[in-house]
């Protein structure tokens, strides 16, 4: 134990980054607490946002195929499946529980003393936790971020609503309009739409999900639009007016013209999210912000400020669970005196709708500013386990180096791209080239095999097509 303290480490915030860099700081010998104003630990990710969402991604899509008839031409006829919403919500919300209750447990286990309460620096060694006062060796903010909100369209969470709104809504709306078409617009206007709704996403640029790989935001809004969203690119929100039962948006061209209206019972404003540091104390120990109010940090996720560590969703770099998680375990390592690394060029990023779309490493667009690249592609059209199950949307792409054929990213729209990318963002750890992955042994009939053959195909090779 640091002498003088009543901690070696206190991380504030329980979200991924933060209980996962409690737990690991803990189980290298470290006194640990962690701060949390929520009443329950998990963060934004297990409470409003990773696995409530996923709950309803997965009821939403067990509903659309019993409900609309796709079971049908597997010979499994269903007459009448309905919906019950509230029996939905009641099973999403026991996964939130059961994996919330979780981390407590872990907590417990790892005898990491949760600190009930919002949490604001003192000094670089000393917060204000609720009515305590408490002094660490090493302070780790792991605030997180909330959503952005929209100058015009006041979030009331009854008819304009905000993601956690949305992942709760009382009844199925008969339209719904998205403002945002990046992850979690698609993602809940699926769950929404699945269910019965009208969807409209409304989109500032000129198309939806901005920094995926240009051909793949391409083949998602084909897709996206021939499951019935109406995407309006390159249109902005100007206003918003909402009543008890519905609420009239005024819109226009994001590049200037005429502006109409567009009703709809409920509006969901999804355009990012940004960092917590509100209410921090920031100021107390000198620490700025950078100018989209992030906390930066080295490479060892030291602030400027000696004692005073940062991750997750309030530093730079992708707002992702996973990342987060993985900058817990390097920083409670580097506290602790070790060699705690994340390599932020391999860090995949996954869209949970049907089908899901999901890349890791660089885009086609950026790898060419670097270099000359080999482009492998692969429809699932032709890949004998998508045909025989009916899944046929969607391709891999591999983009390698031309001359040392290392692979540089990966971009996968398939029902299981999720699972999938786990394997090139693997190679692309162990610097696989496209050969590599090509002359790797994959099971037939396998999804994966899309990816051994886009490989195959970066050297003009493949068998399939
Ligand atoms: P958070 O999870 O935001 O946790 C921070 C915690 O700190 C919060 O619980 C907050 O209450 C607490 N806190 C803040 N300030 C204080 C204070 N002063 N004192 C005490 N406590 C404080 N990412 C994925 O990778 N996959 C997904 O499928 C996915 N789905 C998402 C769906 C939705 C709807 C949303 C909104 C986000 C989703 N994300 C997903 C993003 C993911 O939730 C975040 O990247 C992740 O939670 C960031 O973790 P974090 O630990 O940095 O912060
Ligand atoms: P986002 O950054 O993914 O998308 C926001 C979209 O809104 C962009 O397309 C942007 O161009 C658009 N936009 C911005 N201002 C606008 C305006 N005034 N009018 C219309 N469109 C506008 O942000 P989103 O969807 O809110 O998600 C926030 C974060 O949560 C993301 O960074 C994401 O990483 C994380 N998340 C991750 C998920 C996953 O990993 N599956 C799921 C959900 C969220």
């Amino acid at each position: 134990m640091a002498e003088g303290f009543d901690f070696d480490v206190i991380v504030i915030g329980a979200g991924p980054g933060g209980y996962v860099a409690a737990i690991r700081a803990a189980q290298l010998g470290l006194k640990t607490a962690c701060a949390e104003s929520r009443e329950t630990l998990g963060g934004t990710c297990l409470n409003v946002g990773c696995i409530p969402s996923k709950a309803l991604l997965h009821a939403s899509e067990l509903f659309e195929e019993a409900h609309a008839g796709a079971l049908a031409k597997f010979g499994i006829e269903i007459q009448g499946a309905s919906l019950n919403l509230d029996q939905m919500h009641a099973e999403k919300a026991k996964a939130v529980k059961e994996l919330t209750g979780g981390i407590e447990f872990l907590f417990k286990k790892n005898k990491v003393e949760w600190l009930k309460g919002q949490a604001r620096f003192n000094d670089a060694h000393s917060l204000t936790v609720g009515d305590r006062t408490v002094t660490a060796k090493n302070i780790v903010i792991a605030t997180g971020s909330s959503v952005t909100p929209l100058p015009g369209v006041t979030i009331d969470n009854r008819r304009i609503v905000d993601s956690t709104g949305a992942l709760a809504l009382p009844e199925v709306p008969k339209k719904l309009v998205v403002i945002g078409g990046g992850v979690i617009g698609l993602e809940l206007g699926s769950v929404w739409r699945r269910l019965g709704a009208e969807v409209i996403v409304v989109e500032f640029l000129d198309e939806i999900l901005p920094g995926m790989d240009a051909e793949v935001r391409k083949e998602s809004a084909k897709i996206f639009k021939k499951q019935g969203f109406e995407l309006r690119t390159g249109t902005k929100v100007t206003g918003a007016e909402a009543s008890d039962t519905g609420v009239r948006l005024t819109v226009e061209p994001s590049k200037g013209g005429a502006a109409e209206t567009l009703d709809a019972d409920y509006v969901l404003v999804a355009i990012g999210r940004r960092p917590n540091v509100e209410g921090l104390g920031l100021d107390k120990i000198g620490l700025q912000q950078n100018n989209r109010g992030q906390v930066e940090t080295d490479h060892d996720f030291r602030t400027r400020v000696d004692g005073v560590w940062a991750i997750g969703d309030v530093i730079p770099g992708p707002m992702l669970a996973h990342k987060a998680e993985d900058e817990g375990v390097a920083v409670a390592e580097n506290i602790a005196g070790q060699t705690g690394i994340v390599n932020h060029a391999v860090i995949p990023s996954v869209v949970y709708t049907h089908p899901e779309i999901a890349g890791v490493g660089l885009t086609e667009e950026d790898a060419r500013k670097e270099g000359e690249v080999k482009v492998g592609k692969f429809p699932f059209m032709a890949n004998s386990r998508a045909k025989t199950n009916r899944d046929t949307d969607g391709f891999v792409k591999v983009i390698a180096d031309a001359k040392s054929d290392r692979v540089l990213g990966v971009w996968i729209i398939s029902s299981l791209a999720g699972t999938m990318i786990a394997q090139a963002a693997q190679a692309m750890e162990f610097g696989a080239t496209s050969e590599d992955i090509a002359y790797t042994c994959h099971a037939h009939p396998t999804h994966s095999e899309a990816l051994k053959e886009a490989a195959m195909a970066v050297q003009g090779k493949p068998i399939h097509i």
